[in-house]
């Protein structure tokens, strides 16, 4: 069997309405500032939930715009993947909430935890399923309500995550070359203490002492993640590009994880990719993990930057570490 096995049929995303500027954090008592976070991060605003919003509403939210724009119906999704490190809840998976609000009653649903690489290695997950025979239709979600299990008196963390859904309907391409031409993914889980979360899960379980410890909220060290992410989004996008048989110069959009605009500007010098070929939104959407590159994907296409035809490669880095690409013919 010849690639490609699927194609994008409808992109979605779906943002809190409450928007958050450098300028908020600093008033909330943090001790930082917007021309600080703008030179190191590239962010300028993020989205943040309120309390009682839920990550399941958010999915649905993208997810209803990806599935009209692909022209699917509820009862036609074989499967629901979602990419998440902030469900709404740690038992059962946000995918079966998903599936719930979305009537999906036909579709198998289930989470992969792969932080920031989440719908990145969804997509792969997906277009294999497809590949086998065993879905015809996935829906493909990244998303996160990172502001819950952020510290939002730790300055190296707070100012960079935020909340968002990015949603992409995945079919079985029949015949031509649109879809996705190559896949390449990895993860090394020897460095997962340098962007985790220490306290909440059955290892150690939460207790009234956790509170104090803050063991529960995300711990990053953000130079070493900094540098691992440079070095690793520079073989994904070697990998993806090696895999589908073409070069840089045949790339007409690079869209990267959305975590910091110096280590995008790393990966596209790396790659060889100007910046006008490079998507960013991390400016006004802060690192919204999972859902950082279906997010980014659905604004480019709001925005009339992808067209139907272009090559697109996609590279995601996250905490495990993960890290992953695709080169996709729109
Ligand atoms: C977090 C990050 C923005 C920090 O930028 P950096 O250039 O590495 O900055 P450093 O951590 O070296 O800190 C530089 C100085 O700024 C200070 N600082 C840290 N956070 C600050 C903030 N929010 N506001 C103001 N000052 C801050 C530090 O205390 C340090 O001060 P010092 O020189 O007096 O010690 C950067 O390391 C990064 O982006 N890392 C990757 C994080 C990431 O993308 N994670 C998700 C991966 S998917």
């Amino acid at each position: 069997m010849k690639r490609p096995y699927s194609y994008i049929a409808g992109t979605g995303h779906a943002v809190p309405a409450k928007v958050v500027t450098n300028d908020d954090i600093a008033a909330m008592g943090v001790e930082t500032n917007d021309a600080w976070i703008q030179e190191r991060t590239g962010i300028r605003q993020r989205h943040i939930a309120e309390p009682g919003e839920s990550l399941s509403s958010l999915c649905a939210k993208a997810s209803l715009q990806a599935m009209a724009r692909a022209g699917v119906q509820p009862g036609e999704i074989d499967t629901i993947i979602v990419g998440t490190a902030s469900p709404d809840h740690l038992l059962p998976s946000q995918a079966v909430e998903v599936q719930t609000a979305l009537g999906c009653s036909r579709a198998a649903a289930f989470d992969v935890a792969s932080a920031c690489s989440g719908w990145l290695y969804g997509a792969i997950v997906g277009d294999s399923m497809i590949a086998s025979g065993a879905a015809d239709t996935v829906l493909v979600i990244g998303a996160e309500k990172l502001s819950a299990i952020v510290d939002w008196t730790d300055r190296n963390t707070c100012i960079l995550f935020a909340d968002g859904a990015g949603a992409t309907v995945l079919r079985r391409a029949r015949g031509g070359q649109k879809g996705i031409m190559s896949t390449f993914m990895r993860s090394d889980g020897a460095l997962a203490e340098l962007l985790w979360r220490p306290a909440g899960g059955a290892a150690e379980p939460f207790t009234p002492e956790t509170h104090g410890t803050k063991r529960q909220f995300i711990h990053m060290a953000g130079r070493e993640v900094f540098k691992h992410a440079v070095r690793s989004m520079a073989e994904a996008t070697d990998r993806a590009l090696d895999m589908a048989r073409i070069t840089a110069a045949d790339v007409d959009l690079l869209i990267p994880h959305q975590a910091n605009v110096r280590i995008i500007e790393a990966t596209a010098k790396h790659a060889g990719i100007s910046m006008d070929k490079v998507f960013v939104n991390v400016d006004r959407f802060g690192n919204t993990s999972a859902a950082s590159i279906p997010i980014a994907l659905n604004d480019a296409v709001e925005q009339g930057v992808l067209k139907e035809g272009m090559t697109v490669l996609f590279a995601a880095f996250g905490a495990g570490f993960t890290w992953g690409s695709l080169v996709v013919r729109y």
